[in-house]
């Protein structure tokens, strides 16, 4: 694992952003596997400014996001959709066509995770997958358990996980209960792995998961067996690592 410690959330931004670039770069068609949340937010708006720039052509690149709340339709401004529209797709030379998300509105969540399972395996699976890291060691909104989960699959969303996304809703009520992720098994297939994280209140987990046992208690501790895991964070969330 390499770990790029930067002094706050904008250096930790452009350090990521330079990543994918230089993965855009080097395979021009390349895969992504995107995030949304806050941690995610500055590193795409580093890759912005690098395709307003003109140092950055995403005509041929290719995405699967990681997740979707089920239940929520894509002009919904929690969707992950939306976020990825508003935060990336709208603002460069991406073709709509190349990018992917599983479908919250689908119902039939054992159909709509094995149609994703197929769609990432037809782009010929992910060269750089992005990840953001939940409080409780979550990647996508693979929670907590007692086993890995493998494959694209339906989630019972936690009350950890609940009470921190509600403040992007108007209660706790309106969150949704249910999301579509990526499983364990479809993210560690991933070329490599670029990790984001920053704030004091992270730095917990960040000890816990990536210098801990490794374990599905933990899930984002499964990295640790990943051959090319970059993590990029702020001093806060790297303060309790050993350095
Ligand atoms: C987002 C996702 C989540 C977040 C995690 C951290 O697509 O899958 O695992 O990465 O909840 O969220 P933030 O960055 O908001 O702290």
């Amino acid at each position: 694992m390499r770990f790029y410690e930067e002094k706050d959330y904008d250096a930790l931004s452009q350090r990521a952003a330079n990543i994918i670039a230089a993965q855009i770069i080097l395979k021009p068609d390349c895969v992504l596997g995107l995030a949304t949340g806050s941690s995610p937010v500055g590193t795409y708006k580093n890759l912005v400014a690098k395709y307003e720039n003109g140092d950055l052509d995403f005509s041929q690149v290719k995405t699967a996001n990681l997740d979707e709340y089920k239940g929520l339709t894509r002009d919904n401004d929690q969707s992950y959709y939306y976020f990825m529209h508003q935060n990336l797709f709208d603002h460069v030379n991406i073709d709509p066509a190349n990018t992917n998300i599983p479908d919250g509105t689908k119902d039939d969540s054992e159909a709509e995770c094995a149609h994703y399972e197929d769609v990432i395996a037809s782009l010929g699976g992910v060269d750089l997958q992005l990840l953001g890291l939940g409080h409780n060691g979550h990647i996508g909104f693979n929670e907590p358990a007692s086993e890995f989960p493998q494959a694209t699959h339906c989630v019972d969303l936690q009350e950890s996980t609940i009470e921190a996304n509600k403040r992007f809703f108007a209660s706790a009520d309106d969150v949704p209960r249910q999301a579509y992720t990526m499983g364990i098994g479809t993210i560690m297939r991933a070329k490599k792995i670029l990790l984001v994280v920053s704030g004091q209140d992270k730095a917990d987990i960040v000890a816990r998961a990536f210098f801990g046992p490794v374990t599905p208690e933990v899930p984002a501790s499964i990295l640790q067996f990943h051959p090319d895991v970059t993590i990029v964070g702020d001093q806060a969330a790297f303060s309790k690592i050993p350095h």
